[in-house]
């Protein structure tokens, strides 16, 4: 149900504000991977201090190498250790990954937030055991370049100023739903990047999903300012995979793209890909 001391929608005031009011916290990033790297480092460039700092990997060389290249080796730790002492943590796995999180335990005092598409409430609540926050950001990089953007579920004041002060505009949203179609919504700068969309086919499909939330349209605005300028076709698909996580929604919205060309019907299948993430932790019945 909506919070009706919220107000929904934009908060405005999108300039980093330093981090003092986080004295005290620790913070733990569970996955480190694109999007929890930039979260972690972002953390650090608004003075975050690295020894309160802990991030955690999955099992690929790969996830490892590039935690020490960014100069996150030393905050690495195990889950249960966040958990253990960590007073905020951001989930950043894969929704695939869910269940290896099952053995957990997450004290009920700390703030936890799960940025995983697609998943509910209600499941993470079954599966972890745990009263989490939904967030929802936009890319890595436009997270690091301070043009970031993040939908949240429930209103989460603490949640709220922390993104903020990492220079995010936040997103109230005023049901769990619209998630979907938020998510939809941060995945356009890729969609965009792979694709030559007129002003019509943009405008037509911003329009088209207003109903369902009525701030598609700003979205569709900042996807627009956020596309990057490119150097070449590399640095292009070096873009799109740091923010096409396998298996997801952006990657959904692209195959959709490739097939026919249209971007409304890409965000009407980056919606249902979110809705079918979702399915896939639904209860059975
Ligand atoms: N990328 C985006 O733009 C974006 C935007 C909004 C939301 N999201 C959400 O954020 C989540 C992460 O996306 P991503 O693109 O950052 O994916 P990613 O780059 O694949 O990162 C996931 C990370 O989690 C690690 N991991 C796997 N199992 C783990 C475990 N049991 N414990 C700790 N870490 C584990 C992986 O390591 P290994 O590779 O070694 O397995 C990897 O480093 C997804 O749920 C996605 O829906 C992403």
């Amino acid at each position: 149900m909506p919070n009706a001391s919220v107000s929904y929608g934009l908060i405005e005031g999108s300039a980093a504000r330093g981090l003092d009011f986080l004295a005290g916290e620790s913070i733990g990033v569970i996955g480190c991977g694109h999007l929890g790297s930039a979260i972690a480092l972002q953390l650090v460039s608004g003075g975050f201090p690295i020894d309160r700092l802990r991030v955690s990997r999955g099992k690929s060389d790969g996830s490892l190498q590039k935690i020490i290249d960014a100069g996150l080796g030393p905050c690495l730790a195990g889950n249960e250790e966040i958990c253990r002492d960590c007073s905020i943590i951001f989930i950043c796995i894969r929704p695939q990954s869910l269940p290896e999180l099952q053995p957990l335990t997450f004290s009920r005092n700390a703030l936890v937030v799960s940025c995983l598409a697609g998943v509910s409430l209600p499941a993470i609540r079954r599966l972890l055991g745990a009263d989490a926050v939904r967030m929802m950001p936009s890319g890595p990089d436009s997270i690091l370049e301070g043009k970031g953007i993040a939908a949240i579920y429930p209103h989460n004041q603490a949640l709220s100023q922390i993104l903020q002060a990492l220079g995010l505009r936040v997103f109230e949203l005023a049901e769990e739903d619209q998630i979907h179609v938020f998510t939809a919504g941060i995945c356009l700068p890729a969609a965009l990047a792979a694709s030559v969309v007129g002003e019509g086919g943009m405008e037509d499909a911003c329009q088209s999903r207003s109903r369902d939330y009525p701030d598609f349209p700003k979205i569709c605005s900042w996807a627009r300012e956020t596309v990057p300028r490119f150097e070449g076709e590399e640095d292009k698909r070096n873009y799109i995979s740091r923010v096409a996580t396998r298996g997801g929604v952006t990657e959904a919205m692209l195959e959709s793209l490739r097939r026919n060309g249209d971007l409304k019907a890409a965000i009407k299948r980056g919606i249902e890909r979110s809705r079918e993430i979702s399915r896939l932790y639904e209860e059975p019945k």
